[in-house]
């Protein structure tokens, strides 16, 4: 597909030509970024990265450094004040009643686990086109992960499949809301009520999400969140959160993220270190005043991307571009699905546009897996994702020139 930059050069000029057309229809286009200056706009474009999150902290610097002070001031680091604020203003954004801070996204899944008692006899369903903490976290209790395909159109565990997954050993089901998409949840709530399963939402990825107007993580019983930096609302490093409209199993998680210690030096049950730590709680909470706008920022990128593709004659046969079946999706990725995955990839890597590949190898197929005997082929969807998706940066402070840059690059590789 791709060829030298000769041969290409009388189909770049008509390329390059269909794109100043498409900057003069876009150009009226409203921008998402408030406060970015006209100079910040007009800087030639000459690289994208992947992510950008100095630009994100420089834009609340003082906020941000006024937190960190006030608990280094304090002296309490573990837990206390600013965690529970924290928690409470979690709650409140994800239409719950408790959340309970925990150390990582993966430590909530595990935690939540743990809290229902899931372990070694236990089938726990999810999809195999996910991050490995998914699945990893499974594991770990000593479940077995029974895995059911994806719906290609948006990445997430097909209900159907869900409900054929299903044995008498099935305690609980892991829908993962991917790339900051909701899975179908009503079919999916309708067949865990019917079998008496467990729903831990993995929305590691999507906080702020919406289905069918309620948010990600009060669906189910329990919702799992990640503040791993590059999340929509990412930490200073690790953090997490479990939500829940259940009082009684935020206790039980708020027991099992220390050590299982209740009162004071008493083990009734094994737990492990989860705690999340005020710095980082301090940190969440002035990120979480902007969260809002920041999404908003990713949906406004995501939807210029995806009308540029349609409106250069990329979106169809070389390019298909995410689809939004439930909003609102808050585009923690803009995961495109193409032909030539990696030659794309290696021609905006020479063109300094980062990108990613989320995920090259679905869980099945991995190695410590083996012993489960899955076997290639037998999840289609996840295998076929797994070779031709492709993320683009869509961060919310890129500027206009910045996503031009990006379509103008992707329509080079394909002599657009
Ligand atoms: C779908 C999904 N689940 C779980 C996790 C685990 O979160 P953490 O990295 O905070 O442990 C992630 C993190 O990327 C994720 O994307």
């Amino acid at each position: 597909m791709r060829q030298s930059r000769d041969a290409d050069a009388p189909r770049i000029a008509v390329a390059r030509k269909r794109i100043v057309e498409h900057r003069h229809m876009t150009e009226n286009a409203p921008s998402t970024k408030a406060g970015r200056g006209p100079s910040q706009e007009e800087a030639p474009v000459t690289a994208v990265p992947l992510l950008d999150l100095k630009g994100q902290y420089r834009s609340m610097k003082e906020e941000v450094d006024a937190a960190i002070k006030r608990v280094v001031d304090s002296q309490m680091f573990i837990l206390g004040p600013e965690v529970e604020s924290l928690e409470r203003e979690i709650a409140a954004y994800c239409g719950c009643t408790d959340a309970v801070g925990v150390s990582s996204g993966t430590d909530a899944l595990l935690a939540a686990l743990m809290a229902y008692g899931i372990g070694p006899g236990h089938e726990v369903i999810t999809a195999p086109f996910t991050f490995f903490a998914t699945v990893g976290s499974i594991l770990r209790v000593g479940a077995k992960p029974v895995f059911a395909d994806i719906d290609p159109d948006t990445f997430n565990i097909d209900p159907d499949a869900l409900k054929k997954a299903i044995t008498s050993r099935t305690k609980a089901v892991m829908p993962v809301h991917l790339f900051g998409q909701c899975a179908d949840m009503d079919p999916i709530l309708a067949v865990a009520e019917d079998h008496g399963l467990v729903v831990i939402e993995d929305a590691a990825q999507a906080i702020g999400a919406h289905y069918r107007g309620r948010p990600a993580g009060s669906m189910g019983h329990v919702g799992c969140f990640s503040f791993f930096p590059s999340k929509n609302l990412g930490a200073f490093g690790d953090g997490g959160i479990v939500t829940t409209n259940d009082h009684q199993l935020a206790e039980r998680i708020r027991v099992l993220r220390n050590q299982g210690m209740q009162p004071k030096y008493h083990h009734a049950v094994v737990g492990g270190n989860f705690r999340l730590d005020a710095l980082q709680a301090a940190i969440l909470r002035v990120k979480l005043t902007r969260l809002d706008g920041w999404i908003e920022a990713r949906r406004a990128n995501a939807a210029f991307y995806t009308r540029s593709f349609e409106e250069t004659g990329l979106a169809g046969e070389k390019i298909i571009p995410p689809r939004v079946r439930f909003e609102r999706h808050v585009f923690n990725q803009y995961v495109i699905r193409v032909r030539d995955r990696d030659a794309l990839r290696d021609h905006l890597i020479a063109n300094r546009v980062g990108t990613e590949i989320y995920y090259p190898k679905p869980v099945h197929l991995q190695e410590c897996l083996k012993d489960f005997g899955c076997v290639e082929g037998e999840f289609p969807a996840s295998e076929e994702a797994s070779g031709c998706v492709l993320a683009l940066p869509v961060y919310p402070e890129l500027s206009l020139e910045q996503k031009r840059y990006v379509v103008s690059a992707i329509g080079q590789f394909y002599g657009e």
